[in-house]
Formats: structure tokens, sequence, C-alpha cells
């Protein structure tokens, strides 16, 4: 027993529509089991625990750490690339970057970093690609168990529509995820996900491997990209015109279920979102990425048929790691679409929400006894022009409303990894 105390203001979610906030609150960790003791008003801690040790955070939020349901490791070095809509982004920028993860050492530099920048932005724990060399999610899964954090990740699978150094077949990417989900899947905090990249990228046959995957392996995930673009659909009706739509091609092949994670959503038919309202599917929606390459408006208010949707980066086509960043943007996709997205409930949706689209709320995702405790101090007042607008927020929902349009990593004081600190700014700078 090895307890940690953080004193300052608390939010966590207890439910989608239950926020539990203490504005002088006090969150309890224990660094041995790496799990959440308590929480609540710091009177109340105190009295239960004399003996704490508190750390003190002014101006500060401390609130679970942030989940992003959706994002690619290997496009460090693709954000911002200029011009493109998917397609041409994905032949121009993206493949001929993820043909150096073919080098580990590439792949293990590459996979530091960006866990690192993860944390840099609250975010403790990400649904995300490698490439198509199994050695990318191997040397991925090495550097996050070194950081104790809670991923998922998986080997792209794809073998047409690419270029050959970045094709696999049949056999070899069933035979790859098989061994890595033997490898990694339950060990620690490591999770694995049956990756085939998208529609374009797969024959029928390895599509058909995948499901073969996700039906000997149950409670492996499944991610992949779903009706992003108009042209991509277009091929996607040329590939297999036998399909009734898009989704139809993933749910022919034993794709949807409860633990599968389809990026993006943003053009989908009645009878897609039908299915995936069945099955349990759920759509990550992906705001920045979804501006930046041009695709459209997720139509986030507007569902025919009731869908689990998680928020995501979907860096390097998203330009940000920060998931308040990506709510600020997600604000405005709302926006235009004449649809107010509320400060709570992006909150929620950073935190237990995309815990939950991930089937991880028994773990994470809030601050309940015993859970994993990972968690970030958020500094309210970052910059001088946070500190002045947020000193004059007179409520809960203009503070995190502010946080969210205006925040970034600047706004990270601390992360918290099953109950250790693995990132602080102070340090950083
Ligand atoms: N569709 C297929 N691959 C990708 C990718 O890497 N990024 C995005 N945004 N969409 C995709
Ligand atoms: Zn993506």
């Amino acid at each position: 027993m090895n307890y940690q105390a953080q004193r300052g203001s608390v939010l966590h979610f207890l439910d989608q529509h239950s926020p539990e906030y203490f504005a002088d609150g006090i969150l309890v960790t224990d660094s041995d089991k790496g799990t959440v003791v308590a929480v609540g008003e710091a009177e109340s801690i105190l009295a239960q625990f004399p003996q704490l040790q508190v750390t003190e955070h002014s101006q500060a939020l401390i609130c679970p750490g942030f989940i992003d349901t959706h994002i690619h490791y290997p496009q460090v070095d693709v954000i911002a690339s200029y011009g493109e809509q998917l397609l041409d982004w994905l032949n121009n920028y993206t493949f001929p970057h993820e043909s150096k993860f073919a080098d580990e050492a590439h792949a293990s530099e590459t996979a530091d970093f960006f866990l690192r920048e993860l944390l840099k932005n609250g975010s403790t724990t990400g649904l995300v690609f490698g490439t198509v060399h199994p050695q990318s999610v191997d040397a991925f899964f090495r550097a996050s168990e070194a950081l104790n954090t809670r991923m998922i990740c998986g080997k792209v699978m794809m073998d047409r529509n690419a270029p050959d150094f970045l094709c696999d077949d049949v056999a070899s990417s069933k035979n790859d995820s098989q061994a890595l989900i033997d490898r990694w899947h339950g060990k620690g905090r490591q999770l694995y996900a049956v990756t085939p990249r998208f529609a374009i990228t797969s024959t029928p046959e390895q599509l058909a491997a995948a499901g073969e995957l996700l039906a000997d392996n149950p409670g492996v995930y499944m991610q992949t990209h779903l009706s992003e673009n108009l042209d991509e659909i277009a091929f996607v009706k040329e590939l297999f015109p036998q399909r009734k739509n898009y989704l139809d091609v993933y749910d022919h092949y034993g794709l949807l279920g409860e633990y599968s994670t389809f990026a993006h959503g943003v053009h989908l038919e009645d009878g897609e979102y039908q299915r995936l309202s069945e099955t349990g599917s759920k759509i990550a929606f992906c705001p920045t990425s979804n501006l930046f390459l041009g695709s459209g408006l997720l139509p986030l208010d507007d569902q025919p048929f009731p869908v689990g949707v998680s928020v995501a980066t979907d860096v390097g086509g998203g330009t940000s790691f920060s998931m308040l960043q990506t709510m600020s943007e997600a604000y405005k996709v709302c926006q235009l679409r004449g649809h107010r997205l509320s400060p709570q409930q992006a909150f929620y949706m950073m935190t237990l929400g995309n815990a939950k689209s991930l089937k991880l709320d028994d773990k994470l995702g809030n601050f309940t006894a015993g859970k994993e405790a990972d968690f970030v101090v958020l500094d309210l007042a970052a910059t001088e022009l946070m500190q002045r607008r947020q000193a004059i927020c007179n409520t809960l929902d203009e503070t995190l409303f502010c946080l969210t349009i205006l925040g970034d990593d600047r706004s990270v004081a601390e992360t918290w990894v099953a109950g250790k600190k693995v990132y602080s700014k102070d340090e950083a700078n």
C-alpha cells in the first residue's frame, strides 16, 4: 500500500448524464496496485485518511486520462501533409512513410515518441494502428509495456491497392496477426485489434481471414475505416458490386460487433446505421481529420438508428494529438450542422464515453474505487489568455468549455498511468 493524493477540482462521470464534481476535491491512488482508492470532497477525504500526504494543485482540474479511439502511430511524420484528400493523401504521403516501419529500430523510436506525445497531451489509452509489418506492433507494445499504458494495437492487413512493399498476403496476414494476438493480447495492459486497413486494400479472402481471426479469438478488438470520403465509397462499390453498401462488405465477413470500431462513418446510409446499431458496433468521430482531409461533417446529432460514437484524433490524417483540440473541432463540426455539443458531453466522451465504446469501462474512464488509476491534472491557467478567460468563468460548464476550446498540451500539467506520474510539464521544461 503506497498512497498518493492529489488535491484540486475533480471531475469524473458515473454515467453519461451523471457527472461528479468536487470543487475542492482529493483523488487518492495506490501506486503499488496502480488503482484508485477514493475520491471526494477534500474535507471528507482528509477525515477518512488522516495520514495522507497531499499534493496541492492550484487552478487545476483533475480528471480521468483521455482515451483516443482511433490513431495511427506510424503517421507521426505524416501529420500536416499538404493538399490532398484521402486516396491521394494515402498514396502520396502515408504509404511511403509507413514503408519505413519494416525497420524495427525506426518503429521503436517512433513508438516511444508517439507514446510520450500522447501522455503529454493527457491521453493514456488508445486504439492504435500499426503498419503492415508485424515488427511495428511488437515495437509498439514493447514501448507501451515499458510505460505500463493500456493500449490496443494491431498489424494492418492489406493485400491489394497499395504498393507491393506494403502488401502482405492472406496466409501471412492471418498467421502474423494470430502470433501477435498470442504474444500480446492480455499481456499486462496490452490488447490486440485485428486491423484490416479498409475494404479497398483487402481482397475478399483477406477480409474472410480477418473474420476468422475474430471468431477464433473472442474479446479481441477489430478496427478499420468506413465511409470517410466520397471517392473511397465509390471505389468500394466498384470492388464489391454484390454488397448492399460499404458496411455490408465488413458485415459479410463477420467484422461487426461490440469490439469493433469503424473510424469516420461520415457518409452512412440508413441501412448501415441499422446494422451498426443492431450489432453494437461503434463509430469513431475524427473531427480534425474530417476537416483537414475535406471528408465531411459527421451527423453526430442525427442518426436514424442509435449507434455508439466515440471521439478520436486520427493522427496523422488528424492534425492534433490533443483530445481537447479534437473536442474543440468536434464542437465546430456540430455548429456547422446546427447542433450544440455541450461541454459536459465533451468531457464525458473523452473519458468514460470512450472507455465504454472500447468496453473498457470496467477498468477505466472514471474514479470508481478499484479502477486503474490513469488520470490527468489539467492547468486551467496555462497561458495568460486562458488565465484571464477562466477568471471570468462562473460555472463548471463555462470552465470546461473554455478549457476545451482554448486548451491543448499546454494545459496538461501532469499525466499519471496506473498510479505513477509519467509526465510532468514542469519537469519537461
Ligand atoms: N483509410 C484507410 N487508411 C486510412 C488512414 O491511414 N487514414 C485515414 N484517415 N483514413 C484511411
Ligand atoms: Zn485512420
